[in-house]
């Protein structure tokens, strides 16, 4: 380019206008055969913002694997540029990147197979509108219906209706009129607060970019025309001030500095700011950044405030405007799209990530499941991929939150496996639950340890695990006798028995027994909490639930024993002839044979039954606890 040929105030001018233009995000939503691909590099194509080498290398690509003859597949240049054609869909959501001469543009292409709903959270968390495209020839879809419902539960306000394909049906307005008909009935109850319906062909332009001659009868906006005018603003700004701190800076003494992005609002020096949780308050003193102290930053820039005052604050803590805190509660409801193959049962310990605060969560109760086809309610006990719940959260802390219709930073969280670490469901806060702010632990003067000394013990949970049959309760009966001689004070917990009563209301499905176990750790904790020694004896046959037991307890107060006895044994053995009736098909869900038993990875103890006598074992767990200081 030849420097001095350039207008250098109007290349000015163009980027100062580069720069104020806003910006729009938006997410499509659709599956593979909708078209979605072909219009989002349609309009990449069409806003010449292509360079010329991918454009020549396109031309040479749609020769070679295009399925649209002659003319370029711009699905091809999507998917191409994420290399994925191969695979014959797109896999992941990819951002695209365009502008307009009045506006810039983010893109989610968030694909719509089997976990579009972990996708298009993913690809909404920041979007401000959708286009949900649908192909003219099929009409809306239950897949149209449970994309438009994520999406206005993800907080979406605005749609666009891109009826795409028209050019199939004659570019026809009665075919337009009655999709649009059939969505809009159907969206009614979605709440949106603008949807523009567009009949386009992603594969010929109209309507895309420019109008084209093929659809006189329309007379509303073409697509890009809607998004470049749509008025999206939510006005963050001009919301209560919140930001989650993300770390504590303190490079030396003579500096702390609270960093984080702001969710919403805006602040000053001088402002007053409370820590949510803990009601502390103090004044900002000052707002830095990496490119020198600011008078004022609002929703979405990243910063570090200095306050007046030392007061406690550490990562996670939500700081707020005194005026307007947000709620904070340790129980509240939530809306809940599961996005795991692993099903959610209530009761289970999951971790719950709220902002940068990360905290242990179990679903108490599923109010009701949504059917996202028809928004019928329907009862549940568990969750499996792609569903939609109202639930009830109990947490291991209070957090400090806004509703989601409030904020929807601070209004949405994720539930995160304890074990992998992969992400399972998200969720939209609606309320805190005001019976969690009415009941306050009550402090008594009798303590565990008082209680434990006067009976001169260290109280523990002496949690048994293994098949049925593998002779649990056996060992636990003779280990419980030889400690009673010894005048230890202690007490049995054991499965058959807790069924009868506490748990008579629960079967041997997955969720049953979650519940089941954390019923029996809870009552094992208050036994424990009496100063006894307890034995448990339970099947537990879950990971995750022996797991959430030991974290109920003090360090030192679980002692996990895993009876290891292969299964031809126990089925050999066979005390109560379950096996036989499971073999049968008379009993379902039976451990071991149509419902699995996960082995201890990190058992305290390990006893290897079918050699040795019950009364053999049995000395082998009360010499661990002698040789611990247990008895
Ligand atoms: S757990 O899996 O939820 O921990 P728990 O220990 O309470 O099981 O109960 C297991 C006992 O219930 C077994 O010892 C057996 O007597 C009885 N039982 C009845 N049906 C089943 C079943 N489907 N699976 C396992 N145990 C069963």
């Amino acid at each position: 380019m030849n420097v001095e040929a350039l207008d250098l105030s109007a290349f000015q001018d163009y980027l100062t206008r580069h720069e104020q233009k806003s910006l729009l995000r938006f997410l499509t939503c659709g599956s593979v055969d909708d078209g979605k691909s072909t219009l989002i590099g349609r309009l990449l194509y069409d806003t010449k913002l292509l360079f010329e080498d991918q454009l020549a290398s396109l031309e040479r690509d749609s020769r070679k694997h295009g399925t649209v003859g002659e003319d370029i597949d711009f699905a091809l240049l999507v998917d191409g540029l994420e290399a994925e054609r191969e695979q014959g869909i797109t896999i992941d959501v990819a951002y695209r990147f365009f502008a307009t001469d009045l506006r810039k543009f983010i893109v989610a292409d968030t694909p719509g197979h089997e976990q579009y709903t972990r996708n298009m959270a993913t690809g909404a968390s920041n979007s401000d509108l959708a286009v949900i495209l649908v192909d003219s020839r099929q009409g809306i879809l239950p897949q149209t219906r449970r994309h438009s419902y994520i999406v206005s539960l993800l907080g979406i306000q605005h749609v666009v209706l891109a009826v795409n394909k028209i050019d199939l049906m004659e570019y026809s307005k009665e075919v337009f009129d009655k999709i649009v008909a059939e969505y809009t009935e159907f969206a009614r109850d979605l709440g949106f607060k603008t949807l523009q319906a567009i009949p386009l062909s992603a594969r010929f332009g109209d309507n895309v970019l420019d109008k084209g001659p093929n659809m006189p009868w329309y007379d509303g906006p073409t697509l890009v025309q809607h998004l470049e005018s749509v008025d999206v603003a939510e006005d963050r700004l001009s919301q209560s001030f919140r930001m989650p701190v993300q770390w504590v800076n303190r490079p030396n003494l003579d500096f702390r500095g609270f960093s984080g992005t702001i969710a919403s609002g805006l602040v000053k020096p001088g402002d007053p700011i409370v820590v949510a949780k803990s009601g502390r308050t103090s004044t900002v003193k000052s707002i830095v950044t990496m490119d020198g102290d600011l008078e004022e930053a609002g929703a979405g820039e990243a910063v570090t405030l200095t306050l007046a005052d030392e007061i406690d604050i550490s990562r996670g803590d939500v700081l707020a405007t005194p005026e307007d805190r947000p709620d904070v509660s340790d129980q509240f409801a939530a809306e809940l799209i599961w996005m795991s193959d692993e099903e959610m049962l209530p009761g289970r310990a999951y971790l719950l990530k709220m902002g940068s605060k990360t905290v242990t969560a179990t679903v108490t109760e599923i109010k009701h499941k949504v059917d996202i086809n028809t928004f019928n309610k329907l009862a549940a006990k568990k969750l499996s991929l792609n569903e939609v719940a109202v639930v009830n959260l109990a947490l291991s802390e209070p957090v400090a939150f806004d509703p989601y219709s409030e904020n929807r930073d601070t209004g949405s969280f994720i539930l995160i496996d304890r074990l992998t670490n992969l992400t399972l469901g998200a969720g939209m806060v609606e309320f805190g639950l005001r019976r969690a702010d009415n009941i306050h632990w009550q402090a008594l003067d009798v303590t565990k340890q008082a209680r434990a000394e006067a009976k001169g013990q260290k109280p523990v949970v002496l949690w048994f695990t293994g098949l049925s049959g593998a002779g649990k309760s056996t060992v636990a009966n003779l280990v419980e006798k030889m400690l009673h001689v010894e005048g230890r004070h202690t007490y049995t917990l054991d499965g058959d028995n807790v069924r009868h009563g506490l748990n008579k209301d629960l079967g041997f499905t997955d969720a049953d027994r979650v519940e089941n176990i954390r019923r029996v750790s809870e009552a094992a904790r208050l036994f424990v909490d009496a100063g006894l020694i307890v034995l448990v004896s339970f099947i537990s046959p879950f990971r995750s639930e022996r797991r959430m037991a030991r974290d109920l307890m003090e360090a030192g107060e679980f002692i996990e024993i895993y009876v290891n006895t292969p299964i031809e044994i126990a089925e050999q053995r066979d005390p109560k002839g379950l096996y036989k009736k499971a073999r049968a098909g008379q009993i379902k869900n039976f451990t071991g044979i149509d419902s699995p038993y996960e082995e201890p990875e990190n058992a305290e103890i390990v006893l290897t039954s079918g050699s040795k006598t019950p009364e053999e074992l049995a000395s082998e767990v009360v010499a661990y606890l002698k040789s611990n200081g247990y008895a």
